[in-house]
């Protein structure tokens, strides 16, 4: 098992391995503790709840992404009353990144700020969303735009959960992972070692504790993406939201394995890298995503780009492009440039 801290204003503990997950029962002994989950997570993980947390009150959300609004939202904080639970109790997010974004907001609103302890369940949310206390909801068309930077007091990275992960679900994960290894000429390296084990759950393992090392370094060093260090960690996320937001249909983790794609020829384009590591980054993420799909009237996912939290007038487009092993550069595009760049990159005369 690694402990991994991530020093912030409220620091969170992190366990990444084998056996993680039953340290549950220890930490939260003798506390009130909610927990929420999704329907797919609660089918698969009813006995473990049971198992490890027998008093607990349990909260289950309808699975995806399409319900991180503010309808479940209240929803969640309905039941949290309805359990009555109390400043001193504590919040289980256990589930992939929906869970864990929605009941980080809610112990960060509840009674203003309850514990919480994250569980995350997906591969994505191991590697990314549980780490870090981004916690939010999507609004009015706009993704995150509604949420709180709140800390989890604890995050259980625990393999056994990715046994009864799909594929795509795997796939998603991966999307997170070589996002992370595009900033860190390590994890860059294991992987290029490792291409045929991308699958495989004790690499995935073992690469999940090098990136939330990463991710917790990054945190640690600008907390609210105030200084600028954190803004790295979207990389491919302005591309990929749009195109989430516009098109619907696939998940976060694909959009942006996607959004890298579809970003490094810009990056290459616009001069902020070369040939050679924008192909090198596209075969990482080939490496996951094998055919990266069209999509049509594309220019129109740009105005969604407008709106993004980076942008800093609304009238230019951030983009987080790789510029060489481990390092990134922040570009903005006026909107009419990155609107003819989509337009060509993932249209049909690409
Ligand atoms: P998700 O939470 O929707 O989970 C994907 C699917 O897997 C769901 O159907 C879920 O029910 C199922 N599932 C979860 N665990 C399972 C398991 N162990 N076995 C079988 N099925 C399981 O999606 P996700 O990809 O985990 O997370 C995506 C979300 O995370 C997006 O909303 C994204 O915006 C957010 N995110 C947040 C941050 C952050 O820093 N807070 C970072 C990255 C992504
Ligand atoms: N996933 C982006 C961040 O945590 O900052």
């Amino acid at each position: 098992m690694q402990h991994i801290q991530v020093k912030t204003s409220m620091p969170s503990d992190v366990c990444c391995g084998a056996g993680a997950a039953d340290r549950l029962s220890e930490i939260l002994k003798e506390k009130e503790v909610f927990v929420l989950t999704d329907e797919n997570v609660y089918r698969l993980y009813q006995d473990f709840i049971s198992r490890t947390l027998p008093n607990a009150s349990v909260k289950v959300i309808a699975a995806g992404e399409k319900h991180k609004n503010r309808r479940t939202l209240f929803e969640i904080i309905d039941a949290m009353m309805s359990a009555r639970l109390h400043r001193n109790s504590w919040l289980v997010a256990l589930g992939g990144g929906v869970v864990g974004d929605m009941g980080g907001l809610a112990a960060s609103l509840y009674m203003r700020g309850i514990g919480a302890l994250q569980v995350p369940t997906t591969l994505l949310a191991q590697v990314d969303s549980s780490v870090g206390g981004k916690t939010a909801i999507d609004h009015g068309g706009v993704k995150n735009v509604i949420g709180t930077f709140y800390q989890p007091r604890y995050v259980l990275c625990d393999p056994m959960f990715l046994k009864t992960l799909p594929p795509r679900e795997i796939k998603c994960g991966l999307g997170e992972i070589i996002k992370t290894a595009a900033l860190d000429s390590n994890i860059y390296e294991k992987i290029c070692q490792n291409a045929q084990r991308i699958y495989d759950l004790d690499f995935l393992s073992e690469i999940t504790a090098d990136c939330v090392r990463f991710k917790a370094k990054i945190v640690g060093e600008d907390e609210t993406e105030k200084s600028g260090k954190r803004k790295c960690l979207n990389m491919g996320h302005t591309t990929g939201h749009a195109l989430e937001l516009r098109y619907g249909r696939r998940s976060h983790g694909e959009y942006v394995l996607i959004g890298m794609w579809l970003e490094s020829f810009i990056a290459e384009e616009e001069g902020v890298c070369t040939h050679e590591y924008a192909e090198n980054i596209r075969s990482l993420i080939s490496l996951a995503e094998k055919k990266i799909p069209l999509f049509k009237d594309a220019e129109s996912a740009a105005e969604v780009a407008v709106l993004d939290k980076k942008n800093e007038d609304g009238k230019c487009v951030s983009l987080i492009l790789p510029k060489t092993y481990g390092e990134y550069k922040e570009l903005f595009l006026s909107i009419d440039k990155y609107k003819k760049y989509l337009d060509r990159l993932s249209g049909a005369e690409r």
